[in-house]
């Protein structure tokens, strides 16, 4: 069977974008730039993973050629969307004050040294970039975005599936437990709405609202109304599926245990 076409930005109908439907959201501009500029830094992780993943060529090769590619495009598509919606936004210039920010603080070191623990950890990664726009695309009612963030999503469920596959494998050959498995979910999950989301708000907010203070509280107060937005729409049980698929339990255990990580997903992410 002939492999299916990936989406192009030439598939989406820019010049279809109905401004009435997002005049006047603060919060899905805030929402869509903050993820134009992380997305458009995927480069920075790539070459970190390249490295970190050094010796196999398989996964090397996926991560240049299919994850890399794909999170670039997911930026400039992002990008695309905002010079539409959003004319008046300067994306280069509040974009090179964030990467200048940002550089700072995205090093290999902050990688984990097992490969199968650092495949966990991006599946954890892929699990809330998958969660995010598909909330996202059900709580648009601007089509085209709807369109956008649908196939985004769906790139992050392959995402998801490429590292949970490399996981499996290096898990074979490192023997790591299951405890080990659980602190690098519990250690990724803790830091999934971290220094990136704030850095990249910063620098969205400086424009959107010049010479205001900008801190934590602030922060917090705007991710809350953004989440006020979409936190009907967030796939909570798909979420928790995602992330205690790497701790393969009994079908019974996961009963049990997927409502309390419902639960929990509720409380750390919307
Ligand atoms: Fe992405
Ligand atoms: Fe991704």
């Amino acid at each position: 069977m002939a492999q299916e076409r990936h989406w192009t930005l030439g598939d989406i109908p820019w010049h279809e974008i109905r401004p009435e439907h997002i005049a006047g959201s603060d919060e899905l501009f805030y929402m869509v730039a903050t993820a134009s500029f992380i997305e458009t830094t995927s480069d920075l992780y790539t070459r970190n993973l390249v490295r970190h993943f050094a010796g196999d060529p398989e996964v090397s090769h996926w991560l240049e050629h299919g994850w890399e590619p794909e999170e670039l495009q997911h930026g400039a598509a992002l990008r695309e969307y905002v010079r539409h919606a959003w004319p008046d936004f300067d994306w280069q210039a509040q974009y090179a004050a964030f990467l200048a920010d940002y550089g700072r603080t995205c090093k290999p070191e902050n990688l984990l040294p097992e490969r199968s623990l650092e495949m966990v950890s991006r599946c954890v990664v892929e699990m809330g970039t998958s969660c995010y726009y598909t909330a996202l695309h059900h709580a648009s009612n601007e089509p085209v975005l709807a369109q956008l963030t649908r196939h985004i999503y769906e790139d992050e469920v392959g995402h998801y599936k490429h590292f949970y596959k490399y996981y499996q494998f290096y898990r074979e050959q490192e023997n790591v437990s299951r405890k080990q498995v659980l602190g690098a979910l519990w250690h990724r999950l803790k830091m999934i709405e971290d220094e990136d989301t704030y850095i990249a708000l910063r620098h969205v907010y400086a424009w959107h609202r010049p010479g205001k203070r900008y801190d934590k509280a602030v922060y917090r107060k705007v991710v809350k109304r953004c989440r006020k937005l979409v936190s009907r729409y967030f796939p909570h049980h798909m979420s928790a599926r995602m992330l205690l698929k790497p701790l393969e339990m009994t079908p019974v255990a996961q009963r049990v245990v997927e409502p309390v990580v419902e639960g929990m997903t509720k409380l750390v992410m919307f």
